[in-house]
């Protein structure tokens, strides 16, 4: 595990939101929804510097506090094209694009996009929806080497085998809540088909919204069956993986 993450540290925040923070100190945030979410802990609510905000779509529990994040410290945000011109839109300075199958040097760190099936728009103040694009999943790559695959909101699909066989990501951020992407099982084959060898479950909080059903516990049953030497490190929000 040490050996694995050359450095990088990474904080559960809570849902899908991650902390990176770089071997080289550089402060990363992927979807954060954190001043609302009620798994994030008080104390990790007040992120400090950070330099790149990536975000999967806009959902609002993954996209809640883009804005006051970017506004308050300046964070390029990498997004897709229809949330990045929202974002200018809304005054963000420095908001960039990413589409799927792209890559970009973004500081330290390589990030590319992936496929994702799901939704994405994002809800106006005044409850109405606005087009935000297709949804994406990330593969983020370190300067030691280190890769991990946020997958996003997602169903499972046959091309994370493609993802595994391009980018192998040593670690997979999974959703595994079940009603809005997989469940237990289908993340358990993601796995399988990713080929990776480490896994955080991630997306399942009822404390989020009750409708989420599934549990690191099944997740880790049909794991045993489907990809049984995977390494699965049940995260609680604010708890580190480091090196
Ligand atoms: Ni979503
Ligand atoms: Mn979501």
């Amino acid at each position: 595990m040490e050996e694995m993450l050359g450095g990088t540290t990474i904080t559960y925040l809570g849902h899908a939101a991650f902390r990176f923070t770089t071997a080289g100190g550089e402060q990363i945030i992927i979807d954060p929804f954190l001043t609302n979410n009620p798994q994030t802990p008080e104390e990790l609510k007040h992120v400090g510097a950070l330099d790149t905000i990536l975000i999967t779509h806009g959902h609002f529990d993954h996209f809640d506090d883009v804005e006051p994040l970017a506004g308050q410290t300046g964070a390029t945000t990498i997004s897709n094209f229809e949330i990045m011109a929202y974002l200018q839109r809304q005054g963000v300075e420095n908001a960039a694009p990413i589409m799927k199958g792209g890559s970009a040097q973004i500081g330290g760190v390589k990030v590319t996009a992936t496929h994702a099936f799901h939704g994405s728009s994002i809800a106006l103040d005044d409850g109405s929806l606005i087009y935000g694009g297709e949804p994406l999943g990330f593969v983020v790559e370190f300067e030691s080497g280190f890769k991990l695959y946020h997958a996003g909101d997602t169903a499972l699909f046959g091309d994370m085998r493609l993802i595994g066989e391009l980018y192998n990501p040593d670690l997979a951020l999974l959703p595994i809540g079940d009603r809005l992407t997989m469940g237990p099982l289908e993340a358990a084959h993601a796995v399988r088909l990713l080929g990776v060898n480490h896994v955080v479950p991630m997306h399942y909080s009822p404390e989020v919204m009750p409708i989420f059903t599934g549990t690191p516990e099944q997740f880790q049953e049909h794991l045993a069956k489907i990809a049984p030497d995977v390494n699965v490190h049940v995260m609680q929000p604010g708890d580190d993986l480091t090196s």
